[in-house]
């Protein structure tokens, strides 16, 4: 079997949300600026005792659901996550243990928002090459962990969430293309510049936040996004007209317009959820998928372009027929 497919989509939010008008209470913003710069009106956060694992866990079961399976029968398991619930053993391997299945590879994916597509890349591959037959890929996130509730110009951006799919061998056409790509000379721009080998010393203090030069992202977001759009058609002898739907990175409705511009592609074709989730990175392209998928929009048939971009930076592309 050539191909891989998806069979099931699942998304899990945390109960909490928090509102602009709750945002403006916390530091010096006001909600005309976050929807007019973002297009964010509200953000979900998780609950005290609830982390990544748990998102990932809820998210996992509707798609699991969805595709009418047995989780038994997974053979792989890929969740991309920026804000593991440990060090070690990778939220995956938690993940496979709450799911009751033993023995598949099970491993974390790092590439921040780019994780969900890096992750789809790596279990098309898995599959085609024969090596698995039935993933799970899991993007989930609680950001609000590594946010500076202090910095007006992150705090506002981000949310937490978790979506899923189940991607299996098919002899039907599925996952068109991935494109995936990374440049870390502007690992500066967008960090969390602490972790496990250096600084781990200050990981309950102001380093181990969130840190962005949001415009000079902006800037390099937009004209990336761009040329990956162009290079996944290229790759395909595709043209813009032959993409039914746009499922893009969740960060900014502003980058959202510019790239469906670039495509020539209806804003009703656009999956946009930003305004409801606000950035989750890894998981922004499943829970907008799911939610298309849910609501009836993305038929069965359908041309889908998903893109992403992220800390590192990363970047990629999904080209599918649902
Ligand atoms: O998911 C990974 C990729 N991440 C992204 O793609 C995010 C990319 N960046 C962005 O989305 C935007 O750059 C932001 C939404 C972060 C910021 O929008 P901007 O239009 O680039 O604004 P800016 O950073 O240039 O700031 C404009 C002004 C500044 O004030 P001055 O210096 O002009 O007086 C900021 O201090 O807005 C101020 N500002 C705020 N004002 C009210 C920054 N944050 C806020 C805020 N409320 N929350």
């Amino acid at each position: 079997m050539k191909y891989s497919k998806i069979t099931g989509t699942g998304s899990y939010l945390p109960e909490k949300i928090l509102t602009n008008a709750d945002l403006e209470k916390i530091v010096d913003t006001t909600s005309e600026w976050i929807v007019s710069r973002t297009g964010i009106e509200e953000r979900r956060i998780a609950g005290d005792n609830e982390f990544t694992c748990d998102l990932a866990e809820a998210a996992a079961r509707n798609a699991i659901s969805a595709a009418n399976i047995n989780a038994k029968d997974i053979d792989l398991i890929i969740v991309a996550t920026t804000t593991p619930d440990r060090i070690f053993p990778s939220t995956a391997c938690l993940l496979q243990e709450r799911l009751g299945i033993h023995g598949c590879a099970a491993f974390d994916v790092q590439a921040v928002c780019t994780g969900f597509v890096y992750g789809m890349g790596i279990a098309e591959k898995f599959i085609r090459t024969g090596s698995a037959k039935r993933a799970l890929i899991v993007g989930a996130e609680t950001l609000s962990r590594i946010i500076d509730w202090r910095d007006r110009s992150t705090c506002v951006l981000f949310g937490d969430g978790a979506g899923a799919v189940i991607l299996e061998a098919s002899d039907s056409e599925g996952i068109i293309s991935s494109h995936l790509h990374a440049d870390g000379k502007y690992k500066e721009l967008l960090t969390v510049p602490v972790g496990v080998s250096s600084g781990h010393e200050k990981l309950k203090q102001t380093e181990a936040y969130i840190q962005m030069q949001g415009n000079e992202v902006f800037r390099v977001a937009v004209n990336t996004l761009g040329r990956i759009v162009d290079e996944t058609l290229a790759a395909n002898n595709m043209k813009k007209s032959d993409i039914t739907w746009l499922v893009p990175h969740q960060a900014n409705i502003r980058i959202i317009n510019a790239t469906a511009k670039k495509l020539g592609i209806s804003t009703d074709h656009v999956v946009v959820t930003v305004n409801k989730h606000g950035n989750t990175s890894a998981a922004s392209i499943p829970l907008a998928f799911d939610e298309a998928v849910r609501d009836g929009r993305i038929k069965r048939g359908d041309t889908v372009m998903m893109e992403a971009f992220g800390g590192g930076f990363t970047w990629g592309s999904v080209l599918l027929k649902y």
